[in-house]
């Protein structure tokens, strides 16, 4: 069964733990999208966030870094009790070396490619990396519209980790709603990030999860 992974961006960040109890029974990570201002044009929250809300459920913390110099804030992320630790290509000067750290940190590896980056920055790491994320949005904020052309690089993607001896997540992550999520579903994805399509939708978040999931509410 695909997984689910809501985004906190779309949250109310004055209440996150009540936010997060609304959630922790349906969802099967926690994403937090890291935004630093200089590689996307917002600003969000940091590892003291992240670490503060880490008592409050068990659920794997699915930890989106959109920042430059990535290297610089690893070991403070992993500290801050992250599981899953995702850089962009479009930030690592020596991507290799950026997701072998993270793997030392004794966490999982993940890889962005923003929607424009082609997929062959993957195919030089798949033997350091546990999760692929596609963006199906440009970075850097909510509820932005789902590009369509990121699906046969979905489909490519699927293909390519297929190659890998280990077992490797195909995440997305933009513009997910009940319709999109079964676009990509079908593309192959393993793991679907949702901000909009679960914090601020009418349905209750565990009607919202079963929607993404394309089982019956
Ligand atoms: C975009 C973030 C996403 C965002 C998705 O920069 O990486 O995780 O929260 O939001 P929705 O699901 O509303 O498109
Ligand atoms: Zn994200």
């Amino acid at each position: 069964m695909v997984k689910i992974s809501p985004s906190l961006l779309s949250a109310d960040f004055s209440n996150l733990s009540f936010e997060i109890d609304r959630i922790k029974s349906h969802a099967d990570f926690i994403h937090f999208d890291v935004m630093d201002g200089h590689f996307v044009p917002n600003l969000t929250f940091g590892p003291m966030i992240i670490q503060s809300v880490r008592k409050n459920t068990n659920l794997p913390f699915d930890v989106h870094l959109m920042i430059t110099n990535p290297d610089q804030y690893l070991k403070t992320f992993a500290d801050s009790g992250a599981d899953i630790l995702t850089v962009h290509a479009e930030t690592c000067q020596t991507l290799y070396r950026t997701l072998h750290s993270i793997r030392s940190l004794g966490k999982k590896a993940g890889l962005a490619l923003n929607p424009a980056t082609p997929l062959a920055f993957a195919e030089n790491v798949l033997d350091v990396i546990d999760l692929l994320l596609i963006m199906t949005v440009d970075p850097g904020f909510g509820s932005q519209p789902f590009i369509q052309k990121t699906l046969p690089k979905i489909k490519k993607a699927k293909e390519l980790i297929k190659t890998a001896d280990h077992a490797i997540e195909l995440e997305v992550d933009g513009g997910i709603h009940p319709e999109t999520a079964a676009w990509v579903r079908e593309a192959g994805a393993t793991v679907l990030v949702a901000g909009s399509a679960v914090f601020s939708s009418s349905d209750e978040p565990r009607t919202a999860i079963k929607k993404l999931r394309g089982d019956k509410p």
